[in-house]
């Protein structure tokens, strides 16, 4: 009796897989220290902000690695606290002011970012902003910016709310 009560515990802690790519429900460690700032939607204020690293206290993947969609060369993406919390209840949706930035890797090191910021309550990708640039100067100019852009929004809606990469991060 135990153990079927124990496997249906680890049966209903693990994420449905159909509906994000979450392994499982992986709290954030308790006590961990993750900035929740979030990010400005301003694009020019957003650009000084990613050239300033302002997103380093964010919870961050190990390291860079290949990445799965179109962003090209090698990725490591980092999540703010609200974020992170959302993600490690299973959440459908997150709150809005979640956000999340990709740094985009070369040949020559880092050369721009992709980013996502929940503005809306709505689960999907149309309630988030979104922006991707690549150049790291700070009064550099975006390729995609805007809210719901919809170069970004077809491919991530086969997310959990909108997210692509795998929890607990890497
Ligand atoms: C064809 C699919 C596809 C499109 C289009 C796409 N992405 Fe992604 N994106 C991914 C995948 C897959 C990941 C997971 C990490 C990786 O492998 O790069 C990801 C990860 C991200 C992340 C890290 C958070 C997360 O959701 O995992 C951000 C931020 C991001 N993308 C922004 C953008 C922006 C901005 C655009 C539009 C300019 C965009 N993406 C267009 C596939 C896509």
């Amino acid at each position: 009796m135990r153990t079927i009560l124990l496997a249906f515990l680890v049966l209903a802690s693990a994420c449905d897989p159909e509906v994000g790519s979450l392994a499982e429900c992986a709290p954030v460690a308790a006590g961990a220290t993750i900035d929740d700032t979030v990010p400005p939607i301003v694009d020019a204020d957003l650009q000084g902000w990613l050239a300033s690293a302002s997103y380093v206290a964010y919870l961050p993947e190990s390291a860079a690695h290949p990445s799965a969609g179109p962003h090209g060369g090698s990725v490591r993406t980092f999540v703010n606290r609200a974020l992170a919390g959302s993600l490690g209840t299973c959440a459908t949706s997150h709150p809005v002011g979640a956000a999340a930035v990709k740094e985009l890797h070369g040949d020559a090191g880092l050369r721009g970012w992709a980013v996502m910021v929940k503005t809306r309550p709505a689960a999907g990708a149309a309630s988030w902003y979104w922006y991707e640039v690549f150049d790291t100067a700070p009064g550099a100019t975006p390729a995609f910016s805007g809210q719901g852009d919809d170069t970004c929004t077809g491919c991530h809606d086969g997310g959990l709310d909108a997210i692509r990469t795998a929890w607990p991060l890497g």
